[in-house]
């Protein structure tokens, strides 16, 4: 007679450190370190084929937003409700998705809601992983940790705990040092409007991107919004203070009044400027910051490490920064006093950014 066991743990006792060599086969045969990971392969697959479908697209930006969102719901000094990265963005979605600073996030709480009836996973799982993985499917983006066992939401975070774009720098900072983060954390969570488009700025457009390689998680972010403005995007100039001009409006580029205020304060401009053509340093900067966002709220000892199974996400591409046709140095607007790398200028005539990497105009996705 053979037993067959779902989940086996094979103990190498001898061994001097047992977290680390601890194996769990899982029931579809992959290698875990715990059994409470075993869950999220197959909704890895799920996500994978059903939502990102292999792509940085649109899905996977939101995604990535909704970790944000979701997470900063909490206040150290309890001047707002909210248990941090508790999933209360899909739980409590018909309060938090009216929310100002959540236009638009109702996308990805319709996108990901499914999941959650067809996998054995809590929101805040749900919200992390989806987006720890789906930038796994980002050239650039750093392999991030993933810790699992969130509980639900019990009740929603406050209006208020999300920053507005059009916020000054005082109240941005200090409304995430209440959520727990500091100035240059700040800077490093926003390496991930590297891979932003808006789709609710600019009224009449939607997908109108933050950068000029909105699929590719490099540092063109960091260059760009140091940049000069000449305009706004489609001639669009009614934002309530949330656009700035942008330094590439023919491109359809547009920017945040929180980047632009962001990168040329002096609390902050070091910190931008650095991760300028850094590629390495803004990976390890975002995978530092984020695995502190994934867990707001918690602490990592009460959750279960399942890092081991976020997949390598695909490698940097090899160009470095480079100003956009028709810009170059003379036209950075620099507050740190730093040393500014010298970087090429593509040539040639500014060009509209393509909707997907492989030119498809489609607005929400770029089908594969
Ligand atoms: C000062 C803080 C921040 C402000 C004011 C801000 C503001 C915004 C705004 C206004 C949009 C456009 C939404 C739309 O119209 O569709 C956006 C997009 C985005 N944000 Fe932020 N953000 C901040 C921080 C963050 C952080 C910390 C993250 C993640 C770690 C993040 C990730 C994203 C992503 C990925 C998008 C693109 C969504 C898409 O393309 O659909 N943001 N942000
Ligand atoms: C769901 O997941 C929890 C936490 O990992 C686990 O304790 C429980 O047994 C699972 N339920 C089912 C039906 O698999
Ligand atoms: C492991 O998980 C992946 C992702 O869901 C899936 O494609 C694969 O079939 C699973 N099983 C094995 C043995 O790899
Ligand atoms: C927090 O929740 C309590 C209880 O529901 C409520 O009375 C209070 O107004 C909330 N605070 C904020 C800032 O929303
Ligand atoms: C968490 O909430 C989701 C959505 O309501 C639900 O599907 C899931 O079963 C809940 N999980 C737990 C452990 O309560
Ligand atoms: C909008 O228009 C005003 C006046 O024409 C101009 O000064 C400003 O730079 C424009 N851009 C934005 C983002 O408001
Ligand atoms: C940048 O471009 C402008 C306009 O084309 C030109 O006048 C200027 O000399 C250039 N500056 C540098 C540093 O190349």
């Amino acid at each position: 007679m053979v037993f067959k066991l779902a989940v086996t743990t094979v103990a190498f006792a001898a061994l001097a450190s047992a977290a680390n060599f601890k194996r769990v086969v899982c029931p579809d045969g992959n290698v875990t370190s715990n059994a409470a990971c075993c869950a999220f392969f197959p909704l890895m697959d799920d996500l994978q084929t059903n939502l990102f479908e292999g792509q940085c697209g649109e899905d996977v930006h939101e995604s990535l937003r909704l970790t944000f969102h979701d997470a900063i719901g909490f206040s150290l000094s309890g001047a707002f409700n909210g248990t941090g990265a508790d999933g209360s963005m899909i739980i409590f979605s018909e309060i938090e998705t009216n929310f100002a600073a959540n236009n638009g996030i109702d996308d990805s709480v319709d996108a990901l809601s499914p999941f959650l009836t067809r996998h054995n996973v809590t929101a805040g799982d749900l919200i992390q992983f989806a987006g720890a993985f789906g930038i796994t499917n980002c050239p650039g983006a750093p392999q991030l940790e993933f810790l699992a066992g969130r509980p639900n939401a019990t009740f929603p975070a406050s209006d208020g705990t999300v920053p507005l774009p059009q916020a000054e720098v005082d109240s941005i900072l200090s409304r995430m040092e209440d959520g727990g983060f500091s100035p240059a954390e700040l800077i490093h969570l926003l390496a991930s409007h590297t891979i932003a488009r808006s789709d609710t700025l600019v009224p009449g457009h939607q997908a109108v991107p933050f950068d000029t390689t909105p699929f590719t998680f490099d540092t063109q972010i960091f260059l760009e919004v140091l940049l000069k403005g000449v305009g706004v995007p489609f001639g669009v100039n009614n934002t309530d203070g949330a656009e700035v001009d942008s330094p590439l409006p023919e491109s359809n580029e547009m920017r945040l009044q929180s980047d632009f205020a962001l990168s040329r304060d002096e609390r902050t401009a070091c910190e931008w400027q650095s991760m300028v053509n850094e590629q390495a340093l803004m990976m390890s900067n975002f995978k530092s910051a984020m695995a502190k966002l994934a867990i707001v709220g918690h602490s990592a000892e009460d959750l279960i490490d399942c890092s081991d199974i976020i997949p390598t996400p695909l490698p940097p591409v090899a160009k470095p920064a480079t100003f956009p046709a028709g810009t170059n140095s003379s036209d950075l607007q620099l507050v740190c006093a730093s040393a500014f790398p010298s970087l090429s200028a593509d040539v040639g005539a500014a060009s509209i950014i393509p909707e997907c990497p492989d030119g498809d105009t489609n607005l929400n996705d770029c089908p594969s």
